[in-house]
């Protein structure tokens, strides 16, 4: 579980990234809550979980762990995405994957807290 957390956080730093420097280059300043989000709950937040469960193995291989792992990468893509297509489209309506999205995100990460509450010791 902890190498995959970190290979795919990579995968995150690289979309991100890309995004970052479009966005420069561009002037399209609209889109840095994705550019945003992607590097902090993609990249930042997966690879401090990638190596938390390198260091507590423990917790890396419960259940709770692999719930957790799909929802935040079915839902920070589905999240992330929608809000992408939003400003992209200017339709409206795909705030609503962006609000399932980020329910779901919130759902893993709490599953994620309650992981490591029962998993890691002192
Ligand atoms: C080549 C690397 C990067 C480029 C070209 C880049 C580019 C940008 C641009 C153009 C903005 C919009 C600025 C604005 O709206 O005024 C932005 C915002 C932001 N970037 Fe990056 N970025 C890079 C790397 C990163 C990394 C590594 C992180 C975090 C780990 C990060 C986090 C953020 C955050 C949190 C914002 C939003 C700031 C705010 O709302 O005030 N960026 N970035
Ligand atoms: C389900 C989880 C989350 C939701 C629904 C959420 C939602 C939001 C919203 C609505 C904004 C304001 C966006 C705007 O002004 O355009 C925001 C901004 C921000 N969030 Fe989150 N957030 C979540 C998780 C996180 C996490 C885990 C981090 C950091 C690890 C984070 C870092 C930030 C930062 C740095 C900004 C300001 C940058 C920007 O968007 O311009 N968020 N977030």
């Amino acid at each position: 579980m902890a190498g995959r957390c970190l290979r795919i956080a990579a995968v995150y730093f690289v979309i991100a990234i890309v995004l970052g420097i479009v966005m420069g280059i561009t002037k399209a300043f609209a889109y840095a809550s994705v550019h945003a989000h992607l590097n902090l709950v993609g990249w930042v937040s997966l690879a401090i979980i990638g190596l938390i469960y390198r260091a507590y193995p423990q917790a890396a291989e419960t259940t709770m762990a692999k719930w957790h792992f799909w929802l935040h990468n079915l839902c920070l893509p589905v999240m992330q995405g929608c809000l992408f297509l939003m400003l992209f489209t200017q339709i409206e309506s795909f705030v609503v994957g962006a609000i399932i999205g980020s329910l779901g995100l919130g759902v893993g990460i709490v599953l994620f807290a309650c992981n490591l509450w029962k998993h890691v010791s002192d």
